[in-house]
């Protein structure tokens, strides 16, 4: 049966959008449930795509959301806690929920987002709770169920709030302390996770399986922090911290009550968001470069004004 209908849990945010663009643009209808329509609205000029105001955690809305449809999506994700408990909440809870909904309703076919270093062994509570969501997830697939997750590194795209964050704080300091300056990213472009996540759908060799994804280059974290102040044009000095002083800056921005860095953030950055191998064949897709696509968002400038960067990184 080709898959028409899809449901995406986490549409509003910003993988979200850019999967729910791709499934618009590949014919697909597609249920959006929302908490806040602020978060969503920029979705409803797609006329095949619905948003429904739903609490996703309530089982029974959740049963009602996925009637009638042929897949679900699970993206819903959070980086810092609010409260105890929010992480096993969102990623392993709201999971085994959206397993039995699909068995409800007879939904057969689920794609679930986890990320790279996401462990039962890991060291943060974030690595360890998308561990065991992905893994609870990955062992309901069956024949009933087809199941596949995905791991991406840090994610970049014109929304993203990685390098538009640094973009942000650099703004703000000539000298920037920078926690966890060696922890190793492979970023992969939102565009090509939502043409992963599209491009699974139907494919049944994809069924059952964990793919992680990443971009073409492996950067230490100072090197994309440069990276973004040298696009910015902000001369700005880059003070690596050493690891106990990137573990107490943590802990004194986890104390903040606008969360940018928690302690559990700097835990999960000890284990390095690297793939093993290559940008999955069974999508077709030649992962885009950072350097290619991150400065027409961060400045507004052409690429081409970056190719001494681009020399340098490679040449590290
Ligand atoms: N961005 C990255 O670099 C990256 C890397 C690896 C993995 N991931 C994973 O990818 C997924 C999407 O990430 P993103 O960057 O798109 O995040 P995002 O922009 O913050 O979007 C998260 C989505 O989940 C929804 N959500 C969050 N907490 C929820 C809750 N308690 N109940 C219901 N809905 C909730 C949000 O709804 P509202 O719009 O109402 O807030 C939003 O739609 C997450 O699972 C994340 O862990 C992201």
């Amino acid at each position: 049966m080709e898959i028409k209908k899809v449901c995406v849990l986490g549409g509003s945010g910003f993988v979200g959008q850019h999967v729910v663009s791709r499934l618009y643009e590949q014919g697909c209808e597609v249920r959006v449930p929302y908490r806040n329509i602020n978060r969503a609205k920029h979705l409803t000029v797609m006329p095949s795509v619905s948003l429904v105001e739903a609490d996703v955690h309530d089982p029974g809305a959740l049963n009602k959301l996925l009637e009638g449809m042929d897949a679900v999506i699970n993206l819903v994700g959070i980086l810092h806690e609010r409260k105890r408990g929010d992480f096993q909440r969102a990623h392993v809870e709201l999971p085994r929920k959206v397993v039995d909904a699909c068995r409800a309703t007879g939904v057969k076919r689920l794609l679930h987002m986890s990320a790279l270093g996401a462990s039962q062994e890991g060291l943060s509570r974030y690595q360890r709770s998308k561990g065991e969501g992905e893994a609870l997830v990955l062992a309901a697939h069956g024949e009933d169920l087809a199941v596949t997750t995905f791991r991406p590194s840090v994610i970049f795209g014109p929304e993203d709030s990685f390098l538009n964050l640094f973009a942000g704080l650099l703004r703000w300091t000539p000298v920037f302390p920078l926690g966890s300056p060696h922890a190793k990213f492979q970023p992969v472009h939102v565009g090509d996770v939502a043409q992963a996540y599209a491009a699974s759908l139907n494919n049944s060799a994809t069924f059952g399986q964990s793919y992680e994804l990443c971009g073409p280059k492996v950067y230490a974290l100072q090197q994309l922090v440069e990276f973004v102040a040298r696009v910015k044009g902000m001369e700005r000095m880059i003070w690596p911290l050493d690891d106990e002083m990137s573990s107490l800056q943590a802990m004194f921005f986890g104390l903040l009550p606008v969360k940018l860095l928690t302690h559990d953030n700097y835990l999960t950055l000890k284990t390095d968001a690297v793939c093993a191998c290559p940008f999955p064949e069974v999508f077709g897709i030649r992962p885009a470069a950072l350097e290619a696509e991150a400065p027409a968002y961060l400045a507004g400038v052409k690429p081409q004004r970056f190719e001494r960067f681009i020399d340098e990184s490679r040449d590290r």
